[in-house]
């Protein structure tokens, strides 16, 4: 049995808020990569802005930087949707619209999977315009609300959507609909395409910050169940079956990578958004809008990669024992 390192005492030493602003620190230096202006409104975020934040399953919250401003989460949404539609519909009748494939292809990517005729996983636009016209079907007009109330519940505040990010990807998200369009003509999409569409473009534009998305990361990682609030969020089997295509899907393009290097579920979103879980230990959410050409942030990127590299949290690595790391860091 190899050794198993431990944490040097200096580093306990600056507990979990120390941990964060070294991490920072070591990441807030890199201006590479760009903003979204597919969504033209998306392009007059802040470039500068960035937040790390992280929040236990035992109801702790500690950040550093720009972890209170508002962003459109975009698709981290499509976890959290997915999460939702397996607990309201059930994994069978899930399963039969989307798959749970990694692509290896671009988010937007106008490409199914040809044995089924489905998309290829819930991550994808394909897939996530899929799953929002189930939730559209099951929940008619009141489908939105629906979403937002287990968002929020999620977050453990109430959040809101910026209207004026919806109406812009509303008036220009043209290869989307395209993509339902297509989707309605090979048989996976039920529900009306306009129905599907509106409904994922309003997910999309839920304002969320860097705190909230380490919450709503600590509610998965708590199997459901918010941490803060204690309120139950998500069914325990959903919980399971989302952050396992997170793992595998999450970052599109870059999953293996990311798997690799970080090896924690997570997922992106061109807001400029990351939303990782520790899995019964934390949530970690960070928010920088300079995109790399996946469509991922950059600084996010980094600071996951370093933050899971000094807390020895990626999934397989052998000083990941739990929660008795943790623990020692905030001792
Ligand atoms: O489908 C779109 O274009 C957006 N509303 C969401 C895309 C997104 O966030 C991709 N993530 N990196």
């Amino acid at each position: 049995m190899p050794d198993v390192p431990s944490i040097p005492e200096n580093e306990q030493a600056y507990g979990l808020q120390g941990v964060l602003e070294h991490s920072f620190e070591r990441t807030r230096h890199d201006g590479s990569g760009t903003l979204a202006d597919y969504i033209p409104e998306l392009a007059k975020a802040d470039p500068e802005r960035f937040g790390i934040a992280v929040a236990s399953v035992s109801g702790e919250v500690v950040g550093v930087g720009d972890v209170d401003v508002p962003f459109t989460i975009q698709s981290i949404s499509k976890a959290l949707a997915y999460c939702l539609a397996l607990e309201a519909l059930g994994r069978d009748k899930v399963l039969a619209h989307v798959g749970v494939e990694p692509s290896g292809d671009a988010f937007n990517a106008i490409v199914f999977d040809a044995l089924s005729n489905r998309p290829f996983n819930p991550m994808v636009n394909a897939g996530a315009i899929t799953v929002s016209g189930l939730l559209a079907e099951a929940f008619g007009a009141e489908a939105f609300e629906v979403v937002l109330d287990r968002f929020s519940a999620a977050a453990g505040r109430r959040l809101a959507m910026d209207e004026t990010v919806f109406r812009s990807e509303a008036q220009t998200g043209h290869r989307n609909r395209g993509i339902a369009h297509l989707l309605k003509c090979a048989g996976a999409l039920g529900a009306h395409v306009d129905d599907a569409v509106d409904l994922y473009f309003r997910q999309c534009s839920i304002l969320v910050t860097a705190t909230d998305l380490a919450v709503m990361g600590a509610t998965l990682a708590n199997i459901g169940e918010n941490p803060l609030t204690g309120s139950a969020v998500f069914a325990v089997e959903a919980v399971r079956n989302t952050l396992s295509v997170m793992f595998t899907c999450g970052m599109y393009d870059f999953a293996g990578n990311w798997a690799f290097d970080v090896g924690v579920p997570a997922k992106s979103g061109v807001g400029g958004g990351i939303l990782g879980v520790v899995n019964r230990q934390l949530g970690i959410g960070t928010y920088s809008p300079r995109l790399d050409a996946k469509g991922n942030s950059v600084r996010g990127i980094a600071a996951f990669r370093d933050l899971t590299e000094e807390m020895g949290l990626h999934v397989f690595d052998p000083t990941n024992r739990g929660s008795s790391l943790l623990s020692a860091y905030r001792r």
